[in-house]
């Protein structure tokens, strides 16, 4: 299912077709050359300071890891998430090098994590990100440091079609993607 961006002006295709699916191919398998290149698509992401408070944890479909991730899920993203290729878990490096909070860090988190989608989708692959997890059950399954909080998870493999959904999950499939119109977010300076 194709859902492209309406644009009242045109942006970079990878953009404008990138969206977030819940109905994957449960027989691909995602190369190693792929996972090599989302992960260097997520290194390449700008941040405060060069700082890259990110660190990856990436499971492939089959893996102890990745039905342990899927665990941690919220019981909405348990319904669909488990058929992707693969699952990644971004967690934050919470404290600055002087140990005050990195408050500034989920900026970067955010950066990373859509450099990642969009690599995958110029890939042919399609990613989709969730916060929708038990934070202390995600930290518990990733056995992370404390100076580590997972913030996201990402999904991404094979867009399937949507009838391999039901339920909530297949009604979000269907549903076109919708935006706010420029008019009401753009404050000053629309043209
Ligand atoms: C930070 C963040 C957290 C999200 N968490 C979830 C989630 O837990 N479960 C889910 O199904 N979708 C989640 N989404 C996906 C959004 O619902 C989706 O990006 C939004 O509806 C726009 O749709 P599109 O990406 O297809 O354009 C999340 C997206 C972001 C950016």
């Amino acid at each position: 299912m194709q859902k492209t961006a309406i644009t009242a002006a045109e942006i970079a295709p990878v953009l404008a077709n990138r969206w977030s699916p819940r109905a994957y191919d449960v027989n691909h398998t995602i190369s190693q050359h792929e996972q090599l290149s989302i992960l260097e698509a997520g290194r390449w992401a700008p941040s405060a300071n060069n700082a890259q408070p990110w660190r990856y944890s990436l499971a492939t479909r089959g893996s102890e890891l990745h039905e342990k991730i899927v665990s941690a899920l919220t019981g909405f993203n348990q319904a669909w998430a488990p058929t992707a290729s693969a699952l990644l878990v971004i967690s934050m490096v919470n404290q600055k090098a002087d140990g005050t909070p990195n408050t500034g860090a989920l900026l970067d988190v955010g950066l990373t994590a859509q450099n990642m989608s969009i690599q995958a989708e110029e890939l042919g692959l399609s990613a989709h990100m969730m916060a929708g997890f038990v934070h202390e059950s995600m930290r518990a399954v990733l056995e992370l440091a404390d100076n580590l909080d997972p913030v996201l998870v990402i999904s991404i493999g094979k867009r399937a079609d949507a009838s391999v959904l039901e339920g909530p999950a297949y009604e979000r499939e269907i549903a076109p993607r919708t935006r706010f119109e420029l008019d009401e977010i753009v404050l000053h300076g629309k043209p």
